[in-house]
């Protein structure tokens, strides 16, 4: 068997037949987070950091980010709604859940699975810049930079993807996909493409 074969064999048998290709394999997603674990690690030595994920696409990646990290972190999580179509977002941008922390003088990182236009994350640091932070930096799993309509700093950057549909570990169409290990391209019959 190829090794792409291979890696979709271990793909659920219920969305198998709907994947393209293993874009992005598990394994080195957790080596990517190993990498990026320790340059956080060696940029905030001494300090507390609260990561902020944003719901629901960042779930896996903060949970998997948090329990490498060697310096003291909490968790929050906020829940935006961009208003826009099923794949574009608007840059309008809706607080459903906002965090439970105060962050005033508190280092803060925003994790994301994906910044594609940018318009979420531009919103969304505006908004906690205002709390008057010690410091906010950005962590994304990917990045489409192809697609950025807003130049936003990236600290921590996983991988660059092209102008593709993925989803899994943790990106969704219509809610579905998410829980996939890999991140995966999807055939266009599947998404109506
Ligand atoms: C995704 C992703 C980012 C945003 C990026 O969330 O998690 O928050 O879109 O797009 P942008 O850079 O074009 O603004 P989505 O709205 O799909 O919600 P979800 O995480 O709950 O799936």
């Amino acid at each position: 068997m190829s090794e792409s074969a291979e890696m979709l064999e271990r793909l659920p048998a219920a969305y198998r037949s709907q994947v393209e290709e293993v874009l992005i394999s598990r394994e080195r997603i957790a080596e990517k987070l190993d990498e990026l674990a320790g340059a956080i690690d060696r940029d905030y030595a001494g300090e507390e950091l609260l990561l902020v994920g944003v719901l629901k696409g960042a779930i896996f990646v903060v949970a998997d980010l948090h329990r490498r990290l060697g310096v003291p972190s909490s968790v929050d999580f906020m829940a935006v709604s961009s208003y826009g179509s099923a794949t574009t977002s608007s840059g309008v941008v809706r607080i459903l859940k906002d965090l439970d922390a105060e962050i005033e003088d508190r280092h803060v990182l925003v994790v994301e699975d994906i910044v594609d236009s940018g318009l979420t994350l531009d919103y969304l640091l505006k908004n906690l810049r205002s709390r008057r932070p010690a410091s906010v930096e950005v962590l994304s799993l990917l990045t489409k930079p192809s697609r950025r309509e807003v130049d936003l700093p990236i600290r921590y950057v996983g991988f660059e993807v092209p102008d593709v549909f993925v989803v899994g570990y943790g990106l969704d169409f219509a809610e579905h996909y998410r829980g996939l290990s890999d991140i995966v391209t999807l055939k266009p019959e599947a998404y109506g493409g």
